[in-house]
């Protein structure tokens, strides 16, 4: 069966419309604007947070912003600027590669690993306007290391010492947010699991000729528990709806964008918010980013943390198993996945 074409293809052959498919329809339809105002994301510092006696401001920091926006800027966590400017370049020149010489890494039906355009899930759906490389990080036994490009040299071994990386911000955050609402460390880390699955996600937005119809990734929050994003350097077009509002979330080279995701908003009782957000097209620039998606392994139940449940603040969702399905299901219906776990 052949590969479908790549957004990146059609946007080369196409350059003053784009095909029907890709338009935005229904809730999502109607002419996007084209300024946005700049959500204010609070900045937290991991090495504070990591530290376990200092760090009561920066954990209400913490706290508060994942109760708000869901996200937040995560600056000094212990990976250099240049280490990330590596990392933003490896991914360039994988997607500058001949497309033939990426289709070696090309998804295949049925797997959602490799490289490929927006999946296709049902005959109605709207396209997003994007193409990735989509990669198990670990545990490491669980790579298929076929899909993980050998050119440019460089890209398998900055991308295992990413995922390393990774790891440790991990944990400190899970922590941290469990100190941040008085709960005993561990609270949120012994659901997250040791068995925990990371997924990288090397997203290509190629320029668009629409930006005015046609958006780069569907309005969705993510069947994580967390989210790591890695954004471009340049091209601001992530927004997170606020307040029933899109804003635009802005720019921290250094920083790591981490928002919650459906998970951590069900084991936090709903405390933290699992934000909804899409990506909006550019018809002058193209944008590259990475995200990393933080998943407990589909065998470990997920439920509200007892300690969360009050009298003040009922328990407001199920015990869930294997969420990713449970999101892929409704994600695919046009529903909010995140409604299959509430009581
Ligand atoms: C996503 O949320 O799916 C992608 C985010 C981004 O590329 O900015
Ligand atoms: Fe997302």
């Amino acid at each position: 069966q052949p590969q479908a074409q790549t957004v990146q293809e059609l946007a080369a052959t196409n350059r003053n419309d784009v095909p029907e498919r890709y338009i935005r329809k229904g809730d999502n339809g109607g002419v996007l604007d084209d300024s946005f105002p700049l959500l204010d994301v609070p900045t937290v510092d991991f090495g504070l947070l990591a530290s376990s006696t200092a760090g009561g401001e920066e954990l209400e920091k913490l706290r508060s912003a994942l109760s708000s926006c869901g996200c937040i800027q995560a600056i000094n966590h212990g990976i250099t600027s240049a280490f990330l400017d590596e990392l933003r370049e490896v991914a360039r020149q994988f997607f500058a590669l001949p497309m033939e010489d990426k289709k070696k890494y090309s998804r295949e039906i049925g797997s959602t690993e490799g490289y490929g355009n927006d999946m296709i899930l049902s005959e109605h759906q709207t396209l997003d306007w994007t193409d990735r490389l989509y990669l198990i990080l670990s545990p490491e036994d669980k790579r298929t290391l076929k899909f993980w490009p050998e050119n440019p040299e460089a890209f398998r071994g900055i991308l295992h010492e990413y995922s390393m990386k990774l790891q440790v911000v991990a944990q400190v955050l899970l922590k941290a947010m469990a100190r941040s609402l008085n709960l005993e460390q561990n609270r949120f880390l012994h659901q997250y699991g040791d068995q925990a699955t990371t997924q990288a996600r090397f997203n290509l937005y190629p320029i668009c000729p629409r930006p005015d119809l046609v958006l780069g990734v569907k309005p969705h929050a993510d069947g994580s528990a967390i989210t790591m994003l890695l954004q471009d350097k340049e091209v601001e077009d992530l927004q997170i709806l606020k307040d029933d509002q899109w804003v635009s979330v802005p720019i921290i080279p250094q920083a790591l964008l981490i928002n919650v995701g459906d998970q951590v908003e069900i084991m936090s009782n709903g405390i933290f918010k699992s934000p909804l957000h899409r990506v909006v097209t550019n018809s002058e620039r193209e944008r590259i980013t990475l995200a990393v998606f933080c998943v407990p392994h589909p065998d470990q139940e997920i439920e509200p943390v007892e300690e969360l449940i009050t009298e003040a603040s009922p328990r407001s969702y199920k015990k869930v198993k294997d969420y990713v399905s449970i999101y892929f299901q409704y994600y695919q219906k046009g529903r909010r996945p995140i409604e299959a776990a509430l009581l």
